[in-house]
């Protein structure tokens, strides 16, 4: 059995998983037995009763109430097995304990923020204990578009609305890491919206909470603090460090580099050309990308933060 579910489905690592493979495997095994049964009995009575020759005078018959009431009992008493186990299943994910750890879920285009219950935000990886039940309470960004959260191996899956809250929960088994998608399609960095579930001890994630809270980000370096900027605003979804390019361009070499722009215009990638791309991404668009940078000025981002990524940006020759 430890084949068969490895074999059709990643392995299960949230409390519920199993129950949900298992109901899964019942479906699954009935249709295959009513499949070749069925597909057994067809094959067999068309050749067995076949019309032999044209003087055949077999009585055809129209009605057999023992046979119908049998294929009709035995499939919905299937029917009803699957319903009372799947709402059973189902109001058991639906239905998170009373102490679940809470942690809110934002999704934008094109990238994820996880708030945890002291305000320390972190961006596209959730960190959670193991062995605790987690809630999540999650919706998109006002004005954004439907993403959906997908934790394969947890067996998860809820869509997030803007200005609506959708809730989810799921206790993980054990310490690892456990990638999750965005499974809506919601716009050309669809397929770059994913990340990890990082479900580290107690111990380690209290750690983690505690130094995350503690960081003074206005002690910091401009540079360093465009660095974490560059994650938590979600820069990371779209722009790579490495050269590669993803929706938007990469950032490595970007400083002083020539922009050409859709208009037939081109300019070079100074300090003023860096924050006013930033401030103001829809004015001149590079050749090859799309035109769908949102935003970051007025509440998203400090004047310290912009200056910052700047500083940070610089930096990647
Ligand atoms: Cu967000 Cu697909």
């Amino acid at each position: 059995m430890e084949y068969l579910t490895n074999f059709f489905l990643p392995s299960a690592e949230s409390t519920y998983a199993t129950q949900v493979d298992a109901l899964f495997h019942f479906i699954n095994i009935v249709s295959l037995i009513l499949l070749v049964g069925i597909t057994f009995a067809i094959v067999y009575f068309s050749i067995k009763y076949r019309r032999k020759s044209q003087e055949d005078t077999t009585p055809v018959i129209t009605h057999n109430t023992t046979l119908e009431v049998t294929w009709t009992v035995i499939p919905l008493i299937l029917i009803l097995i699957v319903f009372g186990w799947g709402f059973k299943d189902f109001v058991e994910m639906r239905t998170p304990p009373g102490d679940a750890y809470e942690v809110h879920v934002t999704a934008y285009s094109f990238g994820w923020d996880f708030e945890y219950p002291n305000g320390v935000v972190s961006a596209n990886t959730l960190y959670v204990p193991e062995q605790t039940p987690i809630r999540l309470l999650m919706r998109a960004r006002e004005n954004d578009v439907l993403h959906s959260f997908f934790v394969p191996q947890f067996r998860l899956k809820q869509d997030l609305i803007p200005n609506r809250v959708t809730t989810a929960w799921f206790e993980a088994k054990r310490t690892g890491e456990f990638v999750y998608f965005c499974t809506e399609y919601c716009g050309a960095g669809h397929s770059i919206m994913n990340g990890l579930v990082k479900v580290l001890s107690q111990e380690d994630f209290d750690a983690w909470l505690e130094e995350e809270a503690g960081r003074d980000l206005d002690a910091l370096p401009l540079a360093e603090l465009g660095r974490i900027t560059f994650t938590s605003a979600g820069c990371a979804g779209c722009h790579s460090l490495d050269g590669s390019s993803r929706v938007g361009p990469t950032f490595q070499g970007l400083y002083m580099a020539e922009r050409q722009f859709t208009d037939g215009t081109s300019r070079i990638a100074d300090e003023e050309y860096l924050l006013e791309s930033i401030i103001y991404p829809q004015r001149q668009i590079n050749v090859g990308y799309p035109n769908n940078m949102p935003t970051f000025y007025g509440d998203t981002l400090s004047e310290r933060e912009l200056a910052g990524l700047v500083e940070f940006i610089k930096e990647l020759q």
